[in-house]
């Protein structure tokens, strides 16, 4: 049992003080992150800690809420400083060596799901009888933390995925956070290498679905970007070049050696981009639409090739 401490605060005190200090930093927001720090800090259940409101902090506790405090206090992101988060049900590790998921990329998987369901496919979790059996490939380009494609293989029963990304760093973080789709982590290969280039040539001419979130602001976008974001997410995550276009045009132009004659793209943009994104597609030879995110902002590319 932890050594008691008669001078520690409660939990309700505790949590009345981090707030508090976190407006500077959080604004409106300080209430529900000082209630992720308690909650990562104590271990403890929300209803846990409503019971337990009361009670002393032990000192263990009481150390990596203030170690959280003032991590989040020097402009670090709240995702980086729980040090997980959530995308599409899954308990994502996140660190500064990967783009912490985005709400948007949540409807990218799902429009990319929509589009192989309408090719046929299942969806569901895995048949844990079924592990390792597949019936279709697809490549989640530039995985960062792994959250498309770990959402497309727990999802998608009888998927082979496969997730790149140029960053070794960024592959560490996506390996980790295999274990977070159990046996269906059994169906996910992941592969160090610039775009299509990572992938086996063997599967050229083979991909039921390639999707990606690339980087697409530009050079000269990137110093505007708010601090949180242009100070800790990496780089390389978010800057493509001089248009914010490049990653977005080289996986079109690239795309249709790789796909199946039936298969289709889909590619996460920033809103402005949606003509020449879709320009870009039609110069491949695709047919393209592009779709809304949450905010009912043009986000996702949709291609399939023109037959
Ligand atoms: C915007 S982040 C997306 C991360 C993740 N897919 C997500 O949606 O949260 C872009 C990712 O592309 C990777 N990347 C950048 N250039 C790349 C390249 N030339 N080849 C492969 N991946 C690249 C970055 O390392 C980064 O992980």
């Amino acid at each position: 049992m932890a050594p008691r401490n008669d001078d520690a605060p409660t939990w309700r005190a505790l949590e009345a003080e981090v707030r508090a200090r976190l407006a500077a930093v959080a604004g409106d927001a300080a209430a529900a992150e000082a209630r992720w720090i308690l909650l990562e800090a104590s271990g403890a259940s929300a209803a846990e800690l409503a019971t337990d409101a009361d009670d002393p902090v032990g000192a263990l506790a009481h150390h990596r809420v203030t170690a959280m405090l003032e991590r989040r206090l020097d402009g670090v992101p709240l995702q980086y400083v729980l040090g997980s988060w959530q995308f599409r049900g899954l308990d994502l590790m996140v660190d500064s060596r990967v783009l912490i998921p985005r709400p948007e990329t949540e409807v990218v998987v799902q429009v990319a799901i929509d589009a192989l369901v309408a090719r046929g496919a299942r969806v569901g979790r895995s048949d844990p009888w079924a592990a390792g059996l597949t019936e279709y490939a697809v490549a989640d380009l530039g995985t960062g933390s792994g959250a498309i494609a770990l959402a497309l293989a727990a999802e998608l029963p009888d998927a082979a995925v496969w997730a790149t990304d140029v960053s070794a760093d960024a592959l560490v973080v996506a390996r980790a956070n295999l274990a977070a789709i159990g046996s269906a982590a059994t169906r996910v290969r992941m592969l160090e290498g610039d775009w299509f280039v990572a992938l086996p040539d063997a599967l050229r001419g083979e991909m039921r679905l390639i999707v990606s979130n690339p980087p697409y602001v530009t050079d000269a976008e990137h110093p505007a970007l708010p601090p949180e974001v242009r100070d800790h997410e990496p780089h390389g995550a978010l800057v493509s070049g001089p248009t914010g276009l490049e990653c977005v045009e080289h996986l079109v132009a690239g795309a249709p050696d790789w796909l199946e004659p039936a298969g289709v793209l889909v590619i996460e943009i920033a809103p402005h981009q949606r003509d020449a994104a879709l320009a870009a597609a039609h110069a491949a030879g695709f047919a393209a639409e592009v779709r809304p995110d949450l905010a009912g902002r043009d986000r996702v590319l949709v291609a399939q090739l023109e037959t």
